[in-house]
């Protein structure tokens, strides 16, 4: 018996609603679906029709490409036209997992996926819900992340709602996002492998096992730049120096400076709500000040629904303390950098 749908309902991920979301992705319509890094808005990739439909529901440009999922890297030859040793190797050793490889494309993939690139996004995620759902489909699945275009990404089931309501057919319940942050993306398709996103997965550990390091293209001012002389950058719309953004102003300050800019903001008469990691709340004054996780891993789990609490928090202003300049934190780094670029925008979506 299938289920009475409430269109932009939550479900839980049974076996019978996951087979309702393989066929309403096969009737063309979108679904909230779980991953590990975050939830995507998916479609079936192959539905130019269903892949135009992601557009409008994100509100996000039609040259910004999607990231296609596979059940399994059996099925990369129907995707990419040229699979280099070193994505097998990758494949082998990160999927699946937040690893999205961007190879050369097969000529069958529509343009609205590829937003006209000669290129495709690819990954096999790890989630249990998305490999399910990925399996009853039997083919690629677009997703890009289940946010307004330039907006916070959800991590959570109850995300997908705020962000995107009757948009979207179901919304599948995977409970919170394991990683919290989106994939690592290396472009593959070029004669230099490049990181265009960092993730989970680093720089270290793609050198490790295609005995190469890969370029990185990370930091939010970098962004703008063109990346190399004589080839072509893709488009990124994650490379977009604003992006991963809160409404509300959000300043990123080094530790020490902290305190005294919260209490400056005061003295000003501003609301302002803080998002500290090794600093402590001061004694006196009354203050939304939210202790962050201290390490890497559990900062970026959290960050998104925290940016989202602190964003609703009512404040005039968002301090953040900044993050340690080392590799682990380069992830989530990069996303704050961003949400500081772009918040405090007041749009009406
Ligand atoms: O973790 C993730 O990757 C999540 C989950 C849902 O899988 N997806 C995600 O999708 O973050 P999205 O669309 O929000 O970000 C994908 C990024 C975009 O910045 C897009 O421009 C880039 O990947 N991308 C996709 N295909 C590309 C291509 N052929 N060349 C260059 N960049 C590409
Ligand atoms: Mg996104």
């Amino acid at each position: 018996m299938a289920n009475e749908l409430v269109r932009g309902g939550i479900t839980a991920a049974t076996p019978e609603a996951v087979a309702q979301a393989a066929d309403l992705l096969r009737a063309g319509d979108l679904v909230g679906l779980p991953t590990e890094t975050v939830y995507g808005l998916a479609a079936d990739a192959l539905n130019p029709e269903a892949a135009r439909r992601i557009f409008a529901a994100k509100d996000r440009p039609a040259d910004h490409p999607l990231i296609v999922h596979l059940p399994d890297a059996e099925q990369l030859p129907r995707w990419a036209s040229s699979i280099p040793k070193e994505a097998i190797a990758l494949a082998r050793a990160f999927w699946p997992g937040p690893l999205t490889m961007i190879l050369k494309r097969d000529p069958g993939v529509p343009d609205e996926v590829t937003g006209g690139q000669d290129t495709v996004g690819l990954r096999v995620p790890a989630h249990p819900v998305a490999q399910a759902l990925l399996k009853a489909f039997d083919s690629g699945i677009a997703a890009p992340s289940a946010n307004r275009f330039g907006r916070i990404s959800p991590t959570t089931a109850a995300h997908v709602q705020q962000e995107l309501g009757e948009r979207v057919a179901m919304i599948l319940d995977g409970g919170a996002c394991e990683l919290g942050i989106e994939s690592t993306i290396i472009d593959l398709s070029r004669s230099m492998p490049e990181i265009l996103r960092p993730g989970a997965i680093t720089a270290d550990q793609i050198a490790a096992v295609i005995g190469r390091q890969p370029r990185v293209r990370s930091d939010a001012a970098q962004a703008t730049e063109p990346a190399s002389a004589e080839e072509t950058a893709p488009r990124v719309s994650g490379a977009l120096a604003a992006h991963y953004a809160p409404r509300t102003p959000l300043r990123l300050v080094e530790a020490p400076a902290l305190a005294g800019e919260w209490a400056q903001s005061l003295a000003a008469g501003l609301r302002v709500a803080v998002l500290a990691r090794t600093l402590a709340k001061p004694e006196q004054g009354s203050v939304h000040w939210q202790q962050a996780p201290l390490y890497a891993t559990a900062y970026a789990h959290d960050l998104y629904a925290t940016l989202r609490d602190l964003d609703a928090a009512g404040a005039d202003l968002l301090l953040v303390e900044a993050l340690p300049p080392t590799a682990e934190w380069r992830a989530v780094r990069d996303r704050l950098g961003r949400a500081a670029a772009g918040s405090g925008e007041q749009d009406e979506t």
